[in-house]
């Protein structure tokens, strides 16, 4: 029996998400035209659960459809992509729609990006470039079957046994970021990779050499994945060895210690904190184009790993040694080494600060530079040590130097 979801549409979806799909429902039979939501809003309407982005697929020329519903003041154009003929367009209530036109792709070389073969194909041809058959799944527009779900693929039957499967034995060698995808719905949905697809992982894993992968794609998978700050999807990457695709090495580390970490000292970058203790191929840390402040992560985690001090005596030296690196270099640094000063110097020597200044210094009649300099790093000693606390001490100490 074909299933209909337009009861799930009402009962989940906003009215103003309702109100722009009919708007669309009917420019689309006015001008002939199938259109479908597609991916995962039908994976999520079925499930029942929230879905962010809402895609609508139109076999034959999305912009060509587009332009028709901003003719009809239906919404507002926000952006068009004439290559692949794609569109996102604004409605009435903030409500923004993806709009793509059915398309056939082609992995010319294994793992780089597709190239388009044919736009405007139909929807059968279009569901087969897709990652799982739960995101391969499209819900009818057109009226005269509103609601209905279209699987060519068995995704109901997947939805329903919890399971992950890919469409097609090339799925991972066209694009391995498929494997995090795989982790992540995993995780979110609480489903299982079915055994032919968990073959299928291991052997690109553990069999290709993935220097010729979109590293793009990779990284932004990884940073869905590790943002969740999730025990169980850091647990499911090392299980499953996918650390491999980044040539990382598997450390003897749980997520929740990493979780726990986290909740305690919020960085601000959690998911580079859970891949920090993985990569470390500067030869992959180069490929993932990371922004500046990124990138000082991994520089500080090579600093403190390669500069390992063997005693740390004094809190001076605690301070001196990690006062200028992130707290995310300082967590990874801690998790791979268990030094107990990491912690030490976060939860306790990096809030202490010297309260007098240079010019206060100078003003109570010290002029050298270099003499300011030391009083400083002297007082910070004391500071860190407990024998000075506050600030009018401080202020006795340099009088007592002058004398
Ligand atoms: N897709 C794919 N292969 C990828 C990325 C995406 O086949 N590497 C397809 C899937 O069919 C997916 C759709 O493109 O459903 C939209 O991609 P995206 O928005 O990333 O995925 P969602 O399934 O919507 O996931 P999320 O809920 O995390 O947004």
């Amino acid at each position: 029996m074909l299933l209909n979801i337009e009861k799930q549409m009402k009962a989940q979806l906003s009215d103003d998400i309702l109100d722009a799909l009919k708007l669309c429902s009917q420019t689309a039979d006015e001008h002939n035209f199938k259109i479908y939501l597609i991916g995962g809003i039908v994976r999520d309407l079925i499930l029942k659960r929230k879905s962010v982005d809402i895609d609508v697929t139109v076999e034959g020329d999305a912009v060509k459809f587009c332009h028709l519903l901003a003719q009809k003041d239906y919404c507002k154009i926000l952006q068009v992509q004439n290559e692949l003929k794609t569109a996102k367009a604004l409605f009435d209530g903030d409500v923004e729609i993806d709009f793509a036109s059915t398309r056939q792709e082609f992995y010319p070389h294994r793992g780089q990006l597709p190239v388009v073969v044919k736009i405007g194909c139909s929807l059968e041809e279009d569901v087969y470039r897709r990652d799982f058959t739960i995101n391969s799944l499209a819900m009818s527009l057109n009226k005269k079957n509103y609601g209905e779900v279209i699987d060519y693929v068995g995704g109901l039957k997947d939805l329903s046994n919890k399971k992950l499967r890919v469409l097609h034995d090339n799925s991972f060698n066209e694009d391995p970021s498929r494997i995090l995808r795989a982790l992540k719905f995993a995780a979110r949905f609480n489903f299982h990779r079915d055994d032919h697809t968990k073959e299928l992982q291991a052997k690109y894993i553990n069999t290709q050499m993935h220097d010729d992968i979109s590293w793009t794609r990779i990284k932004s998978e990884l940073k869905q994945c590790f943002s969740l700050n999730s025990a169980k999807i850091y647990d499911m990457f090392l299980v499953n060895e996918n650390y491999k695709l980044v040539y990382g090495q598997k450390p003897e580390i749980k997520g929740l210690e990493i979780k726990t970490l986290i909740d305690k000292y919020n960085p601000y970058y959690v998911w580079l904190v859970y891949l920090g203790t993985v990569l470390t191929d500067d030869k992959i840390i180069e490929q993932f184009c990371f922004t500046r402040s990124e990138k000082k992560i991994f520089t500080d985690i090579e600093y403190l790993m390669n500069n390992h001090l063997s005693m740390m005596n004094s809190n001076y030296d605690i301070y001196k040694f990690f006062v200028k690196r992130t707290t995310e270099s300082i967590l990874v640094y801690y998790l791979l080494t268990q030094r107990k000063e990491a912690l030490k110097y976060l939860e306790n020597l990096s809030l202490i600060r010297v309260e007098l200044n240079g010019d206060e210094i100078k003003a109570m009649g010290i002029e050298n530079g270099r003499e300011i300099g030391e009083i400083l790093d002297e007082l910070l000693k004391k500071k860190l040590n407990g024998t000075i606390v506050k600030k009018g001490d401080e202020i006795e100490f340099v009088k007592n130097k002058i004398k």
